[in-house]
């Protein structure tokens, strides 16, 4: 199908990202964006909608003559956006409300996994502080703590300190307790009608907020692609070992997982393990990944959506390397400053290897604005990791944001080599 007008429905720097790879599909005729972020106003049309609410989203849809509506974040997934548009009639990309449920409980994914003999966290369900003390013990320090239900990547903790962690628990309500993964982390994300999968190119994305992986956990500072040091067989391995048995435990259970599939792996020292679902394309490794891919995204989410993925090959990618750097706000992953103005070269768009993605930014009159945690990102291609990351952080550094705050090490230990070769899955 060609001439497909496409629905993006969410604000933050996925949303931007997937907008931008949408709209360079020469399938696609017309991309509007709902509700959008001033990024992505500044290229699509946009409509005010309030992106949980189902019946809302279909309604614009239909009133646009949207083909395809993409889903980007969580939040309306599992409160049944899919649902209602595929209700309307309208194809859509993105799981319905019940098969959101490996993203949306901690608890769920680890019983699909288990019955799906996925490699995982031996882990424990806590419902009570009684609970948790016994599952600390029993899984040992490092603790991992994480909330249950949705937590915008801030419901986990990692820590040597046992009281820290009775307190996130405590903080949480129902909390799922794990053993510790050491080892270096992927995305690998899927794309699937439920049946046929086809996976993208793995990234790396960095969660804690600081330097040296110092500081707490966020939604994400930075990342990359590809993976130097990551094993020739890494996909199929995870393809055949982690996303064909959930796929089909999830079809078993009567809820197949049609979207995209976000698989968080640790590759430890004793093997691959899964860390986490998530139910939509990740953020920020989106934003690093699709520059890169020269299939028509369009039309393969279309297919994808319309359970004719068989009918497309595998996805294609350009051989360069991609970075993106994440600009936050001040006191981010805690309150941050708002209202800090931002200025400078490339805020909208650029005809080079770098672009500015927005995610938490706003409009004062004419002036950009911090408007949320993750305000910015600046993301840039390059023959080499080395190269787009020294091409990002220039223009990082052209920015005049100074209630910004991002990372300065993002890619840099793969761009130097620095990470040990993985040698076994
Ligand atoms: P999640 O929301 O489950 O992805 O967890 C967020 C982040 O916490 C992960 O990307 C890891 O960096 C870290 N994490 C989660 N689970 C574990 C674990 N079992 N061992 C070590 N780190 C973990
Ligand atoms: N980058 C992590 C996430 O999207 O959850």
């Amino acid at each position: 199908m060609t001439d497909l007008t496409v629905l993006v429905v969410g604000s933050g720097g996925r949303e931007h990202a997937l907008a931008r790879a949408i709209a360079a599909d020469p399938g696609v005729a017309a991309v509007h964006v709902a509700p959008g972020n001033p990024g992505t106003w500044h290229s699509w049309p946009h409509h005010d909608v309030d992106a949980t609410d189902g019946r809302a989203v279909a309604a614009l849809a239909a009133g646009i003559g949207a083909d395809l509506v993409v889903v980007g974040p969580e939040a309306p997934l599992v409160a049944g956006v899919a649902d209602a548009v595929r209700a309307a009639g309208i194809a859509c990309f993105g799981p319905s409300a019940e098969a959101a449920q490996l993203e949306g409980s901690k608890q769920f994914a680890k019983d699909v996994m288990a019955a799906a003999g996925v490699p995982t966290a031996a882990s424990r369900f806590c419902r009570t502080p009684d609970e948790v003390a016994a599952a600390l013990t029993a899984l040992g320090s490092p603790y991992v703590v994480k909330q249950d239900g949705l937590a915008a990547g801030k419901g986990v903790i990692v820590t040597g300190d046992r009281a820290a962690a009775m307190a996130h628990a405590a903080a949480c309500g129902d909390v799922v307790v794990e053993e510790y993964l050491d080892g270096p982390e992927v995305s690998l994300f899927v794309i699937t009608d439920g049946t046929v999968a086809l996976p993208l190119q793995p990234a790396q994305d960095f969660k804690r907020v600081g330097d040296g992986d110092s500081g707490p956990n966020t939604g994400g500072m930075g990342a990359y692609t590809p993976l130097p040091w990551a094993p020739a067989g890494l996909v199929d391995a995870v393809m055949e070992r982690v996303v064909v048995p959930t796929l089909a435990e999830m079809t078993r259970r009567g809820t197949p997982f049609a979207g995209l599939l976000y698989v968080g792996l640790a590759l430890t020292s004793r093997g691959m393990r899964v860390v986490e679902y998530n139910a939509r394309f990740g953020d920020p490794e989106t934003q690093a990944i699709l520059p890169l891919l020269t299939s028509p995204l369009g039309q393969v989410l279309y297919a994808a959506a319309t359970g004719r993925l068989a009918e497309v090959g595998p996805l294609s990618w350009r051989d360069e390397a991609a970075v993106i750097v994440v600009a936050a706000a001040e006191g981010y992953p805690g309150t941050p400053t708002t209202g800090g103005t931002i200025t400078g070269p490339r805020l909208y768009e650029s005809a080079d290897n770098v672009h500015v993605i927005h995610a938490g930014t706003a409009l004062d009159g004419d002036t950009l604005v911090a408007a949320g945690g993750r305000v910015l990102g600046v993301v840039a291609t390059g023959q080499t990791l080395t190269q787009a990351r020294d091409d990002a952080y220039a223009a990082l550094a052209a920015l005049d944001f100074p209630t910004g705050l991002w990372r300065t090490d993002i890619a840099a230990k793969a761009a130097a080599g620095l990470i040990p070769p993985v040698t076994s899955l």
